[in-house]
């Protein structure tokens, strides 16, 4: 089977190209977490950032929402790539680079790719070197002419492609993950974007749209308590990791959508007065009083055309699909 044998040769590259890369040691990691979650718990809005919600657990409870009914966001943008995957390449024009911001499901990778035909180099960036590893292995064994060059790092900082000589590449970001940022916040990746890929390069990106609150509400608040849990499991993280004791059955999920903001906003909601320990601080919780984990901004088109022109993007072509949930938008560097 050429499929296990071309495996431990493509573990094997793989670990030399993450050795060269900047990688933040295990030391290091916990100590930016701790720095966060003491930092975020001391401030009058408590707040700790949404980037460590994804742990090994929260990954797998992630991978749990992009399945719910409730959650439209994945299967949205998956149908957008299966119908209008060779529209897109064809407005790309001939390209041979990719450049993933951000551990994509290789679900949507795998429809670009194919889209893409002539691609001869994927690049992934993310921070998690198991999930870069598997995606390597998954590709180079399905697209034979693929040759796959990872990045270890956060992708709003990555500065350089780890040596890959990337002409006039594409680049994908997709899932609404820009949602996440801030819009100051998104207009500074969409820079270091433009920077890192280059003159000539393309750059499509996934965006959810702005819609009515009985649709979008639930996505982030579902029936099952999927979205719950895996705010909740950050709680359990805080625990496990920086000697925490949160009690995750004194603290509910609350997702409320704050519309002069334009965005989706995830709180963890004390239900009673108590107190809590993290690396033996103190910290007194109020009844009603709440941890801010999360923001997932919507855009209209003409909202998000507004923002890319400012992070130094020219809009090319939108996609939407029939109910208007999510939309592609591929841009050029201005
Ligand atoms: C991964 C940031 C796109 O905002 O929809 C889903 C994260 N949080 N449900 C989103 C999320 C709760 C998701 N993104």
């Amino acid at each position: 089977m050429a499929r296990t044998l071309s495996m431990p040769q493509a573990r094997g590259e793989i670990a030399r190209d993450i050795q060269t890369a900047a990688e933040p040691t295990l030391v290091a990691q916990a100590a930016e977490f701790a720095e966060a979650v003491l930092d975020g718990l001391a401030r009058k809005q408590r707040s700790i950032p949404s980037r460590f919600l994804y742990d090994e657990a929260g990954s797998a409870l992630f991978e749990e929402i992009t399945k719910l009914d409730e959650y439209y966001p994945t299967r949205t943008e998956i149908v957008l790539l299966r119908a209008f995957g060779r529209e897109i390449a064809a407005r790309v024009g001939p390209v041979e680079t990719l450049v993933e911001f951000g551990s994509g499901s290789s679900r949507k990778t795998r429809l670009l790719i194919e889209a893409l035909d002539g691609l001869k180099t994927y690049v992934p960036i993310d921070v998690s070197e198991t999930f870069l590893a598997e995606a390597a292995e998954g590709l180079e064994a399905d697209f034979a002419h693929l040759s796959v060059r990872p990045v270890v790092g956060d992708f709003t900082k990555t500065r350089d492609l780890n040596g890959t000589d990337a002409h006039r590449p594409l680049g994908f970001f997709s899932g609404s993950t820009i949602g996440n940022l801030t819009h100051d916040e998104a207009e500074g990746f969409l820079r270091n974007a433009a920077q890192l890929l280059g003159e000539g390069s393309t750059f499509l990106i996934g965006v959810d749209l702005q819609k009515d609150l009985d649709i979008l509400l639930p996505a982030y608040d579902d029936a099952r308590g999927v979205t719950a849990s895996f705010s909740l499991n950050l709680l359990t993280r805080v625990n496990r990791e920086l000697d925490g004791d949160f009690n995750t059955e004194r603290f509910a999920h609350r997702a409320l959508y704050n519309a002069e903001a334009g965005r989706i906003e995830i709180y963890l909601e004390s239900l009673l007065d108590q107190t809590v320990h993290v690396c033996g601080q103190r910290f007194g919780f109020a009844k009603g009083e709440r941890i801010h984990t999360e923001n997932s901004h919507k855009y209209t088109i003409e909202g998000f055309q507004n923002l890319a022109r400012r992070g130094g993007w020219e809009p090319m072509q939108v996609w939407t699909d029939d109910a208007d949930l999510f939309c592609l938008h591929l841009l050029r560097r201005a």
